[in-house]
């Protein structure tokens, strides 16, 4: 079969990558799909046991480090296009080993921007190198503002640091080299199959076992929350109709305090269960805050609405309510998950 594209997903076994994956091979059959990820313990392959055996659908378990093997990923599936999501993405890890960061974030990134300046040197016009990226590059915000495309980059964590850093690197192969980029900077994505260190898989786990629910600090840092099938709408959005060269701000335009959100869980996941008020919220547990943690971010997605018509379409309760059932409905990969049982997947199913 000749695909019209043949995409390179990196990071497709992790939370959001396994979103866009199964959104790409079920949406476009005529596309190749291949999933490039090095399952570190974050890339977990159960979550694409439903498209495995689809005819468009590759995976090629590799490492964003190493030139020498996406050299020949890029040769061996003539890729023609990169969609980036493989990257170190836990905040706290980044506080610890920012090292390992910098190694996956900025290094790996060039790699990929190198294997694609080489391989795509006679057109750079017809292929899209997309960088998903974050929109803790900006910083932190104060009481009021938005961040906007415009506003400089101001990056306040390792992880943060070393995103800032691979947008730069892409943008620079673009200016340089004639590249054709785009970039999207999101803010907190949430939904099934998130890793349970990030706070509401965190949270919804500790529920479920009845142990403390950990709020850094005074809880009331503010984070902008988006549902993870709309963040893939809107990367499909940019990565076919967004223009060569622009970034794109992402955004749930749903600003909340940690502190607000962890009760609401709570409360969903208490009807739920057929609780009594307040049940589980006593589980909430004051504790050190993160290093350095940004205080709020906010997004300004006015531009991905007016020039490419995407809009955040889940609302945080119904998004809430959704990735609770899953989570309720799917202890196994939960179980999986926190045993290690999953990181035997791969040798089961591919060898
Ligand atoms: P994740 O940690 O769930 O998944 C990361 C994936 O990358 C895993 O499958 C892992 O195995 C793979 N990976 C890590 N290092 C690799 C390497 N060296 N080579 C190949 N694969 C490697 O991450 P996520 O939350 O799905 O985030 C995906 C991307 O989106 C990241 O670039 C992140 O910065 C960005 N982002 C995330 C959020 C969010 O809220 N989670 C928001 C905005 C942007
Ligand atoms: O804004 C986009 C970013 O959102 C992404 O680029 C990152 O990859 C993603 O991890 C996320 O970063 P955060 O640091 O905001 O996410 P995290 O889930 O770690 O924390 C969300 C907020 O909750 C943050 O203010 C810290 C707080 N928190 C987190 C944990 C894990 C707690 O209070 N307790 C916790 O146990």
């Amino acid at each position: 079969m000749t695909y019209q594209k043949r995409i390179l997903i990196t990071g497709g076994a992790g939370f959001i990558g396994s979103h866009a994956v199964r959104f790409f091979v079920n949406t476009y059959p005529e596309y190749l799909v291949i999933n490039f990820d090095a399952l570190t313990y974050a890339g977990n392959l159960e979550n694409l046991r439903d498209i495995e055996s689809a005819p468009n659908y590759i995976f090629v378990h590799g490492d964003i480090t190493d030139g020498a093997v996406i050299k020949q990923t890029f040769l061996d599936y003539q890729v023609s296009d990169v969609l980036h999501f493989a990257a170190e993405s836990h905040v706290d890890r980044s506080i610890t080993d920012p090292l390992g960061f910098i190694k996956t974030n900025v290094l790996g990134t060039v790699n990929l921007l190198l294997e694609a300046k080489s391989l795509w040197k006679d057109a750079y016009q017809e292929h899209v190198f997309y960088h998903v990226s974050t929109d803790e590059v900006y910083g932190s915000l104060g009481s009021s503002g938005l961040f906007k495309e415009t506003t400089p980059y101001d990056p306040q964590s390792p992880y943060s640091a070393s995103k800032a850093s691979s947008d730069h690197f892409v943008r620079a192969f673009a200016n340089t080299y004639g590249l054709t980029i785009k970039i999207s900077n999101c803010s907190n994505n949430y939904g099934p199959y998130q890793f349970p260190e990030k706070l509401l898989p965190l949270m919804i786990n500790n529920i479920r076992h009845g142990k403390p629910l950990p709020v850094y600090g005074d809880g009331r840092q503010v984070r902008d929350w988006l549902y993870v099938v709309d963040h893939v709408a809107a990367i499909d959005r940019i990565f076919h109709g967004g223009q060569p060269g622009e970034t794109y701000n992402i955004g749930g335009e749903c600003e909340m305090e940690n502190i607000v959100l962890v009760r609401l869980l709570c409360d969903l996941i208490d009807q739920r269960e057929g609780k009594e008020p307040g049940f589980s919220q006593r589980l909430i547990t004051y504790v050190k805050d993160r290093p350095g943690h940004d205080r709020r971010y906010a997004i300004d997605c006015s531009k991905i609405k007016s020039e490419l018509g995407w809009t955040p379409a889940t609302g945080i309760e119904e998004g809430l309510r959704r990735t609770i059932e899953w989570y309720f409905t799917h202890q196994e990969w939960l179980d999986h998950v926190t045993s290690g049982a999953y990181r035997t997947y791969y040798q089961k199913q591919y060898s």
